[in-house]
């Protein structure tokens, strides 16, 4: 993780002239300042029509062994060319992007400071020095690290029973575990979307609608949530669990289909779920968008 590269691929992922219109980056979908999410349902395309998934936040993926929704990436590398080289993303060819990176001559000398074994300005360069940036992001510590650190005044009753619920009756933390509270795996919860996911991947069983499990760090800066989209608050995600599924023979055997919680129940799963990020604790962010 040399710091050189993750400085370039900061850069080269804000950079429009990776695009074939010259007017998007991956920023324009990943923004910073939300968690490295767009707000939006889906994500826009170029030509403003919504694309089939929703933008994932980027947290913590140096953990993660297969990218995007349904793991059709097997690297970050891999996962780059991805947007960069879709039409309907950012539909940049690689002669162009190279050709003018080449004709910016900090550009030339940022590239021979971070690969000095192969300096020339290539798709495996450029995609090596993205994929460092994205994994050099890390979530921030939050007020539930604090907690498991041993301050035990660190979460309020409400947010401790929250816990209680996500590890016990609610049987959340059955995939969604370990510190990045995810089990990295793929699963079909039961929503409406016809998206045939990982089944429609290599590795993938056929005709199972399953998804990858999501990092719940950062999430109440995430909305709207899963897939699709589909779920605009965290309250809405916690509705969805508690009995709003489609249950079909497909649901995750791990998911407790009798899930009932009371207004209180699910105020406090909420509760919970905010002290994973790192933003100050008011109600106004799990407002829809
Ligand atoms: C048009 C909006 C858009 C742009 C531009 C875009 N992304 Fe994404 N990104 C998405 C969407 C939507 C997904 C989920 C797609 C899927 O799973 O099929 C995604 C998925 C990812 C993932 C996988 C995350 C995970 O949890 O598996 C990574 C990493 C990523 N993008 C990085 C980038 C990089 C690097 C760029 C620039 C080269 C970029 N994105 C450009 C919208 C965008
Ligand atoms: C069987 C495994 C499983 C269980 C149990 C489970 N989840 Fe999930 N969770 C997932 C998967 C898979 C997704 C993504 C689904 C999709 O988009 O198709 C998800 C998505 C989410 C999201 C949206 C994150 C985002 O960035 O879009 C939240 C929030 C969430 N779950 C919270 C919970 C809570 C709270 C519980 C307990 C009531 C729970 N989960 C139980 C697997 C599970």
């Amino acid at each position: 993780m040399a710091p050189e590269r993750i400085a370039l691929g900061a850069k080269l992922f804000a950079d429009q002239r990776l695009s074939g219109s010259g007017r998007r980056s991956c920023a324009s979908c990943h923004r910073r300042e939300r968690a490295f999410t767009d707000g939006r349902r889906r994500a826009e395309g170029a030509t403003g029509k919504p694309l089939r998934r929703n933008t994932p936040a980027l947290w913590n993926l140096a953990w993660s062994k297969q990218q995007f929704w349904d793991g059709r990436a097997p690297s970050l590398e891999v996962q780059a060319r991805g947007p960069i080289e879709a039409p309907e993303e950012m539909g940049g060819d690689w002669a162009t992007i190279v050709r003018r990176l080449e004709a910016d001559a900090g550009m030339v000398m940022a590239f021979r400071a971070s690969f000095p074994e192969e300096p020339a300005i290539s798709q495996a360069t450029i995609t090596k020095a993205l994929a460092s940036y994205v994994r050099s992001l890390v979530s921030p510590p939050t007020r539930f690290d604090d907690w498991i650190a041993g301050n035990t005044g660190a979460l309020s009753a409400a947010e401790l029973r929250g816990f209680q619920l996500f590890t016990g009756k609610g049987g959340c933390v059955l995939c969604h575990n370990g510190w990045r509270f995810t089990d990295d795996h793929f699963h079909d919860i039961g929503l409406r979307s016809t998206d045939p996911g990982r089944g429609a991947v290599a590795g993938g069983t056929p005709g199972l609608r399953a998804f990858k499990t999501p990092s719940l760090r950062e999430a109440v800066r995430t909305a709207p949530y899963m897939h699709d989209g589909s779920l605009p608050t965290l309250a809405a995600v916690v509705a969805h669990y508690a009995g709003r599924f489609v249950a079909r023979p497909a649901l995750a055997p791990t998911m407790n289909k009798n899930l009932r919680l009371s207004p209180h129940e699910r105020a406090d799963l909420v509760a919970f779920l905010r002290t994973l990020s790192s933003e100050a604790p008011d109600r106004g962010a799990d407002r829809p968008h």
